[in-house]
């Protein structure tokens, strides 16, 4: 046994997603190709610093960054309410949501769980298969154990999002249900305007509590069509948990801009929740920064700024769709008979390939193209300049699963 106070601590195995793009990072070779984390690229593959985001900058200049409150700053916490559930919706003006800032879409989520730790301990905690890898982690870190619903169905290669609405149907009354609203991290398949009112009406009638992990509002169809299944939760009478983020529909990836709002019954509920939402804040770190949120409420409280980071939104929307379908056809043109349907189909960052992880780690090797394990590829990060060089990769992984069955 060891003698030193720390030397039975393990190793850590690392991060899927983040010990990655570090490992990316240190990779010395020049024709390195980064889709593998969530960020989205511009055409020359550079993070964008957003027009609008450089004119509320300006605007603000760099003053005083006093203590903010423990549930962040007020004309933020607004702006998220009306971005998230609409101007007009009527929960937004009754006053029956309780929202806060928090340290991005992760520190929303992992906040919604230690909120429902201490006050609904013990219930079961469901989430898709696949999903983003820290939904397990935040909530386990929490105290729950969790377990999943399908969502892939690997032997045909397609989402099986029908076999979802079952699952969560059969789930213990009262369970805790972890849905992503658009732009499913990592499958790009969402469920259908039927299946979201089907699940909606089975969580009220099961008494299921959603948390909607939102981390990419606009990406889908255009930020107010992306809330819409969420807003309609909200108007349904429906007590549930949505956690947003700004990370990369304002790409302020560092800034660490969330929100979480809990949508109660009434304004004298939401106010109590808010009370417990501080003090969970105030118990792990208090209070949260001053800049990014600054930042986004001036851009989303003016309606000028407003309008233009939408446009911005869009051109981020149009240019990953555009990325889609250069990707699809360029692998086209190396292996006509792959399918690249699904490229086409899924919406958002994320693509699922369904290779598989030796698929995922020779490209890495041999062609310098990263992936995440899982056989997601981030679409975000394609340009003009690499997609060719990912389509030779790609097509060649996709021709030897398509002959290994
Ligand atoms: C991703 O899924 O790549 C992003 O959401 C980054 C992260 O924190 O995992």
């Amino acid at each position: 046994m060891s003698t030193s106070l720390f030397g039975t601590v393990q190793p850590y195995a690392g991060d899927p997603i983040l010990s990655l793009n570090d490992a990316f990072g240190q990779d010395p070779r020049t024709n390195k190709i980064n889709l593998s984390i969530g960020v989205y690229t511009d055409d020359l593959g550079r993070l964008p610093v957003l027009d609008s985001v450089m004119a509320a900058q300006t605007k603000l200049g760099f003053g005083a960054r006093p203590y903010l409150p423990m549930d962040g700053h007020g004309a933020y916490r607004a702006a998220v309410q009306r971005l998230v559930f609409g101007d007009d919706h009527e929960a937004v003006q009754s006053g029956r949501i309780a929202t806060i800032q928090t340290i991005g879409g992760t520190g929303a989520v992992g906040i919604a769980a230690d909120f429902l730790a201490v006050h609904t301990p013990g219930r079961v905690v469901a989430v898709s298969d696949p999903t983003w890898e820290n939904h397990h982690g935040l909530f386990q870190r929490a105290g729950f154990a969790t377990q999943t619903f399908p969502w892939w169905d690997s032997v045909r290669g397609e989402a099986s999002t029908d076999k979802a609405v079952d699952a969560i149907a059969a789930l213990p009354q009262g369970s805790i249900v972890i849905l992503q609203p658009v732009c499913h991290n990592p499958t790009g398949t969402d469920f259908t305007r039927q299946q979201q009112d089907a699940v909606t009406q089975l969580c009220l009638d099961r008494r299921h509590v959603v948390v909607f992990d939102m981390a990419y509002q606009g990406f889908g169809d255009g930020v107010d069509l992306d809330a819409s299944w969420v807003r309609r939760c909200a108007s349904a009478g429906m007590t549930f948990f949505v956690a947003n983020s700004f990370s990369k529909n304002f790409s302020l990836y560092g800034e660490r801009c969330g929100g979480l709002s809990v949508v109660t019954p009434s304004a004298v509920e939401a106010s109590l929740v808010l009370g417990q939402l501080k003090l969970a804040i105030r118990r792990s770190y208090s209070n949260g920064p001053t800049t990014g949120p600054q930042i986004v409420a001036e851009v989303l409280n003016d309606p000028q700024l407003h309008q233009m980071w939408e446009d911005e939104v869009a051109s981020m929307r149009n240019r990953m769709i555009r990325m889609r379908a250069h990707l699809a056809n360029a692998i086209n043109a190396h292996e006509p008979s792959v399918p690249t349907a699904f490229l086409i189909e899924q919406r958002g960052m994320f693509s699922y390939t369904g290779l598989s992880a030796d698929a995922v780690i020779s490209m890495r090797n041999n062609d310098a193209v990263y992936l995440i394990e899982t056989g997601r590829v981030c679409v975000a990060g394609l340009t003009e300049g690499n997609v060719d060089a990912v389509a030779a990769s790609l097509a060649g992984a996709l021709k030897l699963k398509q002959q290994n069955g």
